[in-house]
């Protein structure tokens, strides 16, 4: 199959690299507006260049393109594609506004077509496992979640990220992740979101840099997401050792902990650590006992905690035999409209119900 790659920065390049590993992939075709991009990763990894986005879309044996541009590309590039009757994989978030985002998914659905957008944590071992323990019954009903992330500016000054027009929102750009988990495991919808930040530490930031959101699903479950982009440590290290070990213990923490019913589970990044507890009745009190505890060796690290890697081999067989979209763009959609009124209640201090949001 011949696939096309929009966008052909640092996520271009991690797809190009996951599609070469990919059986049935016989051409990459690599577009971007920045011609030194695309001439970057023709020489470094012998794909094919274009530099006219016709030359990828017009293209009648392309049957699908992954959108890897920077976020404001994401819904002319998509919209263009699905125009052009191809299978799109678009990164997070789906677009810069929610109204873009809406078009995207009724554009897909009108045309039948695949449209599958990159929360790759849904792949990912550390968030897998976490989802089989609740499939299987032993953390019960998932009635409240906390995802504690702590990291450094890696950013940096005259990103596209750091603009709202161009990189969105810190929620859409970054913590969308963090809430589709959630989403995923307590297997609701959010009714209502609050979320209070304070003045940014990042002074070259338009978008937030911090935040406290709470939000309350359908189902009376309720999730807390605190973040922080400045107290880790600004990384310099040695390139040849592995990032996840250099930053433990240096301010940088990525958690979750996830409570049922029946029991609890925590993932720990930096600890590389996947824990459960299970809760019981004595005649004393409740109790919970820690029951499981995992871990992986650094080498396992992008299979764990960002698996674009099985995330990108599991859409090429999908788009090969005709399947839907591991994840429907509907959902993802939610999202969405998630990180959209965690944002509008940044803005006003307000609670925000995603239903009011939708009728906007
Ligand atoms: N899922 C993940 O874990 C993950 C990780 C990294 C990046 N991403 C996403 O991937 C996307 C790209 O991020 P990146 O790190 O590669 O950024 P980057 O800055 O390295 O590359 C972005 C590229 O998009 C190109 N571009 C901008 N407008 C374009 C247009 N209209 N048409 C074609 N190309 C255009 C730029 O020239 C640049 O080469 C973003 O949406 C980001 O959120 C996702």
């Amino acid at each position: 199959m011949k696939i096309g790659v929009l966008g052909a920065g640092g996520m271009g390049a991690s797809v190009i690299q996951h599609l070469q590993k990919c059986a049935g992939v016989t051409e990459i075709v690599a577009y971007d507006v920045n011609a030194a991009q695309v001439a970057d990763k023709v020489a470094r990894f012998g794909v094919t260049g274009a530099t006219k986005l016709e030359a990828v879309l017009g293209d009648p044996t392309v049957r699908l393109v992954f959108v890897t541009a920077a976020n404001d590309a994401h819904k002319p590039l998509t919209l263009a594609a699905l125009a052009a009757g191809k299978a799109v994989m678009c990164e997070k978030p789906m677009a810069v506004t929610l109204e873009d985002s809406r078009e995207m998914v009724e554009a897909a659905e009108r045309q039948g077509a695949f449209l599958q957008i990159g929360f790759e944590l849904r792949y990912s071992r550390l968030y897998t496992t976490v989802k089989e323990w609740i499939d299987a019954g032993l953390l019960g009903e998932v009635i409240n979640t906390h995802c504690y992330y702590i990291c450094s500016e890696f950013h940096h000054k005259g990103s596209w990220r750091n603009l709202k027009a161009t990189g969105g929102s810190m929620f859409g750009e970054k913590l969308s992740h963090y809430v589709d988990l959630p989403r995923w495991w307590v297997g609701a919808d959010v009714a209502d979101v609050i979320s209070v930040c304070s003045p940014n530490v990042i002074p070259y930031y338009e978008v937030r840099d911090n935040y406290h959101t709470t939000y309350r699903f359908t189902n009376g479950a309720v999730s807390q997401l605190t973040f922080m982009m400045a107290p880790g440590a600004t990384f310099r290290g040695d390139p040849l050792q592995d990032v996840v070990s250099q930053q433990q213990g240096d301010g940088h923490a990525l958690r979750f902990l996830v409570v049922g019913t029946r029991g609890a589970a925590e993932t720990d990044v930096f600890a590389r650590t996947i824990k459960r507890w299970a809760f019981g009745d004595s005649p004393a009190c409740f109790t919970s006992d820690w029951v499981d505890t995992r871990t992986w060796d650094p080498a396992e690290d992008h299979r764990y905690f960002h698996n674009t890697l099985d995330q990108t081999h599991d859409i090429v067989r999908r788009v090969r035999d005709g399947l839907h979209p591991m994840t429907s763009a509907r959902d993802a959609y939610e999202t969405m409209k998630l990180c959209f009124a965690a944002e509008l209640s940044a803005d006003t201090g307000e609670r925000v119900a995603l239903s009011e949001l939708e009728r906007e």
